[in-house]
């Protein structure tokens, strides 16, 4: 898909939902296949990421099959993985590329790794130092960057602080963990996204979890198990944001992950006046699911900062977006991790809502979009720049927006929701 015309549009009501959690599908995924014997994985994420990490799996030796949303895995076992001749490719995703390095440092043979143009900009070495601290030999592009080789064995387990606050850097560690004998643990500055966790937990590992820290024992026996993956919380968050631009609107998203570590959106949006209801909350699998109602509702905006940023980093796209439909406009601040997402987000947001007309100011850590005081949006020609979280929040802003709008590079959606336009559209009244 080049170009999608965006037509602005009255409302939005019905039921929407969403495909498998891509964060918690890549973990699954990896799981399934250290662990022995089958596993089945629904609702297994129809993200190209979660694809990547499938294909990696396979060039390791790894059976994997997906039909629909069903990814059926024939684990290997801890020990049983296979040097690939030909370099693995991540494609656009980070999560693919990290947790893999973690998995492969485990590994007596060499792996390559790659990735697409996007990927090959982003950092690694925040994944690479504890990776080598624990034994790994790795030779990467300017020593921080993919390509990459990699190459393990015996590693050690190790106590690391992680100077940044990532779900994947401590998920690479925890990976590694499980081929290192004792304890590993990773403290971290900011309680991230902790699907790997719980999943370990779920294929039969030992995790130690205390405040700010969490370990696994090392050589644990995985077992092959059953699995269904929630709603992605976080693809959620673009019809929500549609629901709140648009008056009139009403929605149920349906089964969709509300994981503690992942809804810190969910508050935020309600202390902006936005009326949201969960039902139908339960456990499943070690992860909680539910159903979540919103209604339009005119919100205040207003600044997010501090811990709150590591915890919504990728709704803050939406949430930046929603800033000219709000009373005070929203400011985005200590947020420099958002320039080495899958593009530069700060600076792919404040040209797309500059573009429709936002008065948006940008900051090295953030930026401020200002209110609906500063005027109505006007339909525009984005340019995403290959972005899908940024291709998702702006094509939401434009729902709003006076005039139509063309959006550059619609596809790249497919990176995490490829059903984003068609599911849009049946809950769309114009
Ligand atoms: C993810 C962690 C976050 C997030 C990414 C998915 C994960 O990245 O932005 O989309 O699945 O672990 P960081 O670990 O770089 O913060």
């Amino acid at each position: 898909m080049a170009k999608k015309a965006i037509a602005p549009a009255r409302t939005i009501a019905g039921t929407v939902e969403f495909p498998g959690d891509k964060s918690i599908s890549h973990r699954y995924a990896i799981l399934a296949a250290l662990a022995t014997g089958p596993s089945e994985i629904r609702n297994y994420s129809s993200a190209a990421d979660c694809r990547s990490t499938l294909d990696c799996l396979r060039r390791l030796g790894v059976e994997a099959e997906l039909r629909g949303n069903v990814a059926r895995i024939r684990g290997v076992g801890l020990a049983g993985l296979k040097a690939s001749r030909r370099t693995l490719d991540a494609g656009n995703s980070g999560t693919s590329m990290r947790l893999l390095a973690g998995v492969l440092a485990g590994q007596a043979f060499s792996s390559k790794l790659s990735g697409d143009s996007s990927l090959r900009c982003r950092p690694m070495r925040r994944v690479f130092e504890p990776l080598l601290r624990m034994g790994a030999e790795i030779h990467a592009r300017e020593g921080e960057f993919a390509p990459f080789e990699i190459r393990g064995g015996a590693l050690k387990a190790i106590e690391y602080e992680m100077p940044v606050a990532s779900a994947q850097v401590k998920s690479a560690i925890l990976l590694a963990g499980l081929y290192a004998p004792g304890w590993t643990t990773v403290r971290e500055p900011v309680r991230t996204r902790d699907h790997l966790e719980l999943a370990l937990r779920e294929f039969g590992a030992e995790i130690r979890r205390a405040e700010g820290s969490v370990g696994v024992q090392g050589g644990a026996r995985l077992e092959g198990r059953g699995l269904e993956v929630p709603g992605d919380l976080s693809a959620a968050v673009f019809f929500l944001g549609a629901a709140l631009i648009l008056p009139g609107s009403s929605l149920l998203l349906h089964d969709v992950g509300l994981n503690p570590t992942r809804t810190a959106v969910l508050d935020l949006l309600i202390s902006m006046g936005a009326p949201l209801h969960l039902a139908s909350v339960r456990m499943r699998d070690g992860e909680l699911v539910g159903d979540l109602a919103v209604r339009h509702a005119p919100l205040t905006g207003g600044v997010i900062s501090g811990e709150a940023v590591a915890l919504m980093i990728d709704e803050l796209p939406m949430l930046a977006a929603l800033g000219p439909y709000t009373e005070q406009g929203i400011e985005i601040r200590n947020a420099q991790e958002l320039r080495v997402k899958e593009s530069d987000r700060i600076a792919a947001l404040a040209e797309g809502l500059r573009r429709m007309g936002a008065q948006v100011e940008e900051f090295a850590d953030g930026l401020r979009v200002a209110g609906r005081a500063a005027g109505k949006l006007r339909g525009a020609t984005l340019d995403p720049r290959g972005d899908h979280r940024i291709a998702m929040a702006l094509a939401v802003a434009a729902l709003g927006a006076e005039g139509p709008s063309v959006l550059r590079d619609a596809g790249c959606v497919g990176v995490s929701f490829p059903e984003f336009f068609p599911a849009l559209e049946r809950v769309l009244e114009r």
